[in-house]
């Protein structure tokens, strides 16, 4: 018997109390928390008032399917506005286009108010209930959330709630010395604090300015983790987080289905510590989330948390971010392509894949971020890697176009303290496109198969789908030069796109073999759900994992199926032709006795062994299964 989903009185109460009781926890007897929580519990209705109630009709519809982001049909896709379609009324003209790849969630990069030239492409915002003028309204932007509604699109934009631009109202207001925002920031008279600070903290644009904190024209300093003209907000004091909160109802009434929560882990400041991912960072978004589950009950959160993989999965929690990037999946992907050897990967996929029950992976090739190497040093050493030998490594490979190496890469944000870096750039152009090297469009398929299989939800960035390039032209555009991560931003391929449909040029067979994948994807319940079992192929360089079919009871939609394994993933890393065993794969042959690879749709007899050409792969399901 589905449930009757709380209504609004129910939720103010239950959700009321737990936002109570994690203020509690964060501020203590701090004595601003109760005129702070009784404004924001009047803010909090005042929202629901204003919720328009077709917002109100779908929230009901998500309390009654809470895992519906976890379905195989799901594709999510992200662009920024102004580089993909000009304006918000440009980017609706690509609605049809969306529909056609599949796309089923959106990803608008920053939109918001900003600084100009330099904005770190819009996540420094200034304010929230502006669109940027050379974008559109406030009004396109609720006319493009329902317009993508009613195309079975979820929109998501960022809530970019660490810091806000220097030009932001409070951050003026901080620096003219209004008593309003005096705590609004982290902003000391001298170095004492700061310098304390920095005793434990890390450097994470070291390119832009070293250390955390930037000076102020009054000789003061503020907090800045990112660049200078973005100021880390004080979460010490209550009237930030209700303040924020605001800022995120209004965005959740307009129409946003998904918030992208960026930079988690760096939300909450203790000083003798890293500052980063704190106890209360969690207990932060947790009374976020509880005030979104008052007034926007269906809103997703999706945790933006690049750091050890250890604490990448403390932030998903149905009651705290029920969505988080996997940046290890990711910058793991890219190992493998370089170095052949799936083992990292594999064992990423054995023993950190699983997340907790209501929440998913967003499985993604590479963002518009930088590519960082956060496995864990401690994964890689089982495997009798070096942590830091091996980053430095795929830095040059990446980067250095050392001989042998197919990738086109730039350097980000190179430390040359501690010697650390990062690396951006296209997917096509980190291939081997760009370099012409013949096993390019594979390796894209390949990586890109990988997000597809791996439950979850998969995120493309558009435009990486035809293979688009490098764009070198950054360095001539003020406010982009300095920062390397704009040549895999690159500006709306339209030649690429026009070409999708030809079989013969790179975009027509990237864009085919994508295509067929998200179909597959789509049609195929096994897909849905991340549970994972590691496959040993017994070669480095070949890749196995199976997800549970009906023999398992975690998969319910595949009841036909006799078969304890739904779909079973074989990749060949290598450059040449691989073969996996029979005996190796007996255990699977004597569980069906024909299976199928959905890839190319024909009957596959594992007691022969299984031959995978270079950056080839496989999905088989038992045959006459109804995975
Ligand atoms: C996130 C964004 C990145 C931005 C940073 C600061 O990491 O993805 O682009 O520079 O936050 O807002
Ligand atoms: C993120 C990460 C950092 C990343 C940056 C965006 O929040 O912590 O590693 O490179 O911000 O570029």
């Amino acid at each position: 018997m589905p449930q009757t989903p709380p209504d609004f009185a129910t939720r103010r109460d239950v959700e009321g109390r737990r936002l109570e009781s994690l203020l509690r926890r964060i501020y203590g007897d701090d004595p601003r928390l109760d005129r702070e929580l009784a404004a924001l519990l009047a803010d909090v209705d005042a929202a629901w008032r204003q919720r328009p109630d077709a917002l109100k009709i779908l929230d009901r519809k998500r309390q009654g399917d809470p895992e519906w982001f976890e379905s195989n049909r799901m594709l999510a896709g992200v662009c920024y506005v102004d580089r993909y379609a000009g304006t918000l009324r440009g980017l609706l003209e690509h609605v049809p286009y969306f529909r056609e790849l599949g796309l089923t969630y959106l990803h608008l990069m920053p939109l918001f108010q900003a600084p100009s030239p330099n904005s770190d492409g819009g996540y420094a915002v200034s304010s929230y209930r502006h669109v940027d003028p050379a974008l559109g309204t406030m009004d396109d932007l609720r006319a493009t959330a329902t317009e993508l509604r009613d195309n079975g699109i979820s929109l998501a934009v960022d809530f970019v709630f660490n810091h806000t631009s220097n030009e932001h109202a409070w951050a003026k207001g901080a620096l003219a010395g209004d008593p309003a925002y005096d705590d609004f920031y982290w902003i000391y008279p001298d170095r004492e604090m700061p310098d304390a600070f920095e005793r434990t903290t890390r450097e994470i644009f070291p390119e832009d300015h070293p250390g955390s904190f930037v000076p102020l024209p009054d000789g003061r300093w503020v907090w800045a983790t990112f660049h200078t003209f973005q100021w880390d907000l004080n979460y010490g004091n209550p009237a930030v987080f209700r303040a924020m909160a605001n800022e995120m109802l209004f965005l959740a009434n307009q129409g946003v289905e998904i918030l992208r929560m960026d930079a988690v882990a760096f939300i909450w400041k203790k000083l003798g510590t890293s500052c980063e991912n704190l106890p209360e960072a969690h207990l932060l978004l947790q009374a976020f989330n509880a005030v979104c589950r008052i007034v926007a009950p269906g809103l997703l959160f999706l945790s933006e948390a690049i750091v050890h993989p250890d604490d990448v999965v403390e932030y998903m929690s149905p009651d705290e971010c029920q969505l988080s990037y996997n940046p290890l999946q990711m910058a793991l992907i890219w190992n493998s392509l370089a170095t052949r050897d799936s083992r990292m990967l594999g064992q990423a996929l054995a023993t950190r894949h699983a997340t907790p029950p209501g929440t998913a992976w967003v499985n993604y090739v590479r963002s518009h971020d930088d590519i960082g190497w956060t496995f864990a040093d401690e994964d890689a050493a089982l495997l009798g890697i070096d942590g830091t030998d091996h980053r430095s490594f795929l830095n040059r490979f990446y980067v250095d176009r050392f001989p042998g190496s197919f990738a086109r890469g730039v350097a980000f944000q190179t430390n040359e303290k501690t010697g650390d870096s990062r690396i951006a750039g296209t997917t096509a152009s980190l291939a081997g496109l760009e370099a012409g090297d013949e096993g390019a469009v594979r390796r894209i398929l390949l990586a890109h198969s990988i997000a597809l299989s791996t439950g979850g939800l998969p995120l493309i960035y558009l435009g990486d789908e035809v293979g688009q390039l490098n764009d070198y032209r950054y360095a001539d555009e003020p406010g982009k030069r300095d920062d390397s991560r704009w040549v895999g931003r690159p500006r709306y391929p339209a030649g690429r796109y026009a070409d999708r449909h030809d079989a013969r040029t790179s975009a027509g067979a990237i864009y085919a073999g994508l295509r067929h994948l998200i179909a597959l994807r789509s049609t195929h319940p096994v897909f849905a759900g991340g549970e994972l079992v590691p496959f040993d192929t017994h070669d480095a360089q070949l890749l196995g994992y199976q997800q549970p079919g009906a023999g398992s009871a975690s998969s319910p939609g595949s009841a036909s199926s006799p078969c304890s394994v739904g779909l079973a993933v074989f990749a060949n890393l290598a450059d040449d032709m691989r073969t996996i065993e029979s005996t190796t794969l007996s255990g699977l042959a004597a569980l069906a006795p024909e299976w199928i690879d959905l890839v190319t749709g024909s009957v596959v007899d594992l007691t022969q062994g299984l031959r995978l050409g270079p950056q080839g792969f496989v999905w088989l399901v038992p045959a006459g299964s109804s995975v």
